[in-house]
Order: C-alpha cells, then sequence, then structure tokens
C-alpha cells in the first residue's frame, strides 16, 4: 500500500473542500487552496484563483499530486447569468487545464459537477447518460467543465450533485435556521424536487477513492471507474418539505424557533435571474453497483450536521 498520497486540494474553503480536507488529513498530506475572495479560512490554505491557468499549472507541478480533488466551484447560480465570463473561467476552463497538467504528471483527479446539467423535465431519477440540456449558465459551465477534463484524457472521475450544504459556507439549512429563529411564517418552494447533500458524504466517498487509490495505485484506479457519477444523500423531497425537517430536527436539539406555519408555493412566487430544474433527482445506481457506496437517508444525513450547523 502507498504511504501518504499527496493531494492537491481546490476550493478548500467551500462546503465540500473544507469537508474533504477535515477527511483526508489523517490519511493524506494535502496542499489545500483557497478561492481570491477575502474570507476567513477554515482550514490552512494558500491562495489560489482558478482563472489564471499558468498559476493553476504552476501549482499543480509544485506539488507533484497523485490525485487533484477540484471541488471549487463558481457556485452563485443568479450571479452567473451577468458574469458568464467568470463562471466559464472558474468552471469549464479550469477543469480542462486540471486535466491537462494531471495528465502530464501522472496524477488522477476527482472532479464536482451538479444536477443543474440536465433540463429538470419529467418526475423520474436521472442516469449519467441523459441528455445534457443546462436551462442556466451555471448548468452550463459545469457542462463544459465535465466535457474540458474528459477530453484532457485524465484519469478523473467526475461527481454530479444537489443540493449541498455543510458546516462551513452559505446554504439553505443555514438560511432556514436563521428565517425559522425571526419569522412565524414561511413561505418556501414546493415544486423542485431533488436530494439534499450534505458535504460530509461527498468527503466520505472522496475518502473512500483514497483508500482504493492507497491501495490499488492511483491512475490505476481512475481508469478503471473513469467516468461521471451521481454522487447525493438518499430520497427526494422539495424545498418546503426540506425546511420543515430542518426545524423539526433543530427542535429535537432543544433549539428556540419562532416559526409555526412553514407554507409551500410555486417557483414562480420567487423569480430568480436563473432558471431552476423542477426535477433534480438523480440515479445513485451506477455509484452504488461500481463502488458498493451506499449513501445516508438525507433526513439522516441532516440529523448527523445539525450538532455542528447549530455551534454545539
Ligand atoms: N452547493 C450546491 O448546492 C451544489 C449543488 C450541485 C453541485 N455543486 C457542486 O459541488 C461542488 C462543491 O460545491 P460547494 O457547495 O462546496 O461550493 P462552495 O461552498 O460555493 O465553494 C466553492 C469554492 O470555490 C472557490 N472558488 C470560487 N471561485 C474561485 C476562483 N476563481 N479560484 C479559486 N477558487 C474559487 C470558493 O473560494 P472562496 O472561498 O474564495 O469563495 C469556494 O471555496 C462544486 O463543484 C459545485 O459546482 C454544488
Amino acid at each position: 500500500m502507498m504511504k501518504r498520497p499527496r493531494i492537491f486540494l481546490t476550493g478548500a474553503n467551500g462546503q465540500a473542500g473544507f469537508e474533504i480536507w477535515q477527511a483526508l488529513a489523517p490519511l493524506a498530506d494535502i496542499s489545500a487552496f483557497k478561492g481570491p475572495h477575502d474570507r476567513v479560512a477554515a482550514i490552512p490554505a494558500e491562495t489560489l484563483d482558478l482563472c489564471d491557468a499558468a498559476a493553476l499549472e504552476q501549482a499543480i507541478r509544485q506539488v507533484k499530486p497523485d490525485l487533484i480533488i477540484n471541488p471549487a466551484a463558481y457556485t452563485a447560480v443568479d450571479k452567473a447569468e451577468s458574469e458568464q465570463d467568470k463562471a466559464f473561467l472558474v468552471n469549464a476552463t479550469a477543469p480542462g487545464v486540471i486535466g491537462r497538467v494531471a495528465r502530464e504528471v501522472g496524477a488522477a483527479v476527482v472532479h464536482f459537477s451538479t444536477d443543474y446539467v440536465y433540463s429538470g423535465e419529467g418526475t423520474s431519477p436521472y442516469h449519467e447518460d441523459e441528455r445534457i440540456a443546462p436551462i442556466n449558465v451555471y448548468g452550463q459551465s459545469k457542462w463544459q467543465g465535465e466535457s474540458n477534463l474528459m477530453a484532457s484524457g485524465a484519469a478523473s472521475i467526475t461527481l454530479r450533485t444537489s443540493w449541498v450544504y455543510g458546516v462551513y459556507g452559505h446554504n439553505f439549512v443555514k438560511t432556514m435556521l436563521k428565517l425559522g429563529r425571526e419569522r412565524e411564517t414561511l413561505k418556501i418552494v414546493n415544486d423542485q424536487h431533488g436530494a439534499p447533500t450534505s458535504a460530509r458524504t461527498l468527503a466520505n466517498f472522496v475518502q473512500h477513492l483514497v483508500q482504493l487509490g492507497r491501495t490499488h495505485g492511483f491512475p490505476a484506479t481512475f481508469s478503471v471507474h473513469q467516468g461521471v457519477y451521481h454522487l447525493t444523500d438518499r430520497g427526494c423531497t422539495h424545498w418546503q418539505a426540506f425546511a420543515t425537517e430542518i426545524f423539526r430536527i433543530a427542535r429535537s436539539y432543544g433549539v428556540d424557533l419562532a416559526v409555526k406555519e412553514v407554507d409551500g408555493c410555486p417557483s414562480s412566487d420567487y423569480p430568480t435571474p436563473a432558471k431552476r430544474p423542477r426535477n433534480s433527482r438523480l440515479s445513485l445506481t451506477r455509484i452504488e453497483e461500481s463502488f458498493g457506496f451506499q449513501p445516508p437517508r438525507w433526513q439522516d444525513a441532516l440529523a448527523a450536521m445539525m450538532a455542528p450547523l447549530l455551534g454545539l
């Protein structure tokens, strides 16, 4: 078995990046990089702007990693409609650069993508090979990123996930906990369906990949499993029911909330610059069959994350 693999981690300041760092720190030597935005870093990380392709290439060559993990992304879905160039540099160009340099230095790549690559039509879960038809700029940029990585020829695994929340960063759970303390009545969208996903589930799977890589070698493991996989927590809900579950679990921890009613409404009640898919259900069959990895029920993953989210 390989001793401690060298890992190049982007987006270490983000929801997934933070959890991945936590999960891998005992197993690997991690060179962690955070984005250029002026935020206090949750973990020791150097600044690296993924819009700067030359700096990205130089940083990877310096680290000479066994594995590059790329959860960094331009994730401001509405802002992407007016900042298309920036969204494409981070979400599309950078994964292509990562892939090319990874192939040259012999590193494998774990990349993250999104349910937003699909159109969101229908009601059944999407399979990985279904038609790609993003309905907003963010989704288009993420799809281009997947394609650029794939075209680079690097040994890579891309994980399409949905509705991510974690302890570190902004997310729906934190917004609901804040609103639930302030307001008695809330009106939440109930016509978009998908699976909330704990950043910890993403980190647990990446840890599983690192264990496989240590045992069988990184390029070998990633060449065998090369491709795109869905990875979300198990089950399906809509935002109104997700909010209701957040409040139920928070109360079970003794949190005093003002909220009494959580009403449902259509997405059209909250117009946004970017369209959202109605159906974000993602089939988990491929990841379960290929890796024997069983994500937890979304309610259980949420309950497990609630204490740290509440700062308990
Ligand atoms: N959040 C979701 O609901 C969701 C849903 C589906 C798929 N995904 C995908 O899952 C992955 C992880 O998402 P997440 O929720 O962890 O994202 P996140 O919390 O928004 O974190 C994104 C990270 O990317 C970094 N970043 C942004 N622009 C950068 C740049 N120019 N150079 C370097 N770093 C930059 C940010 O750095 P700063 O600290 O400087 O801002 C941040 O650390 C992403 O690929 C995302 O597209 C997320």
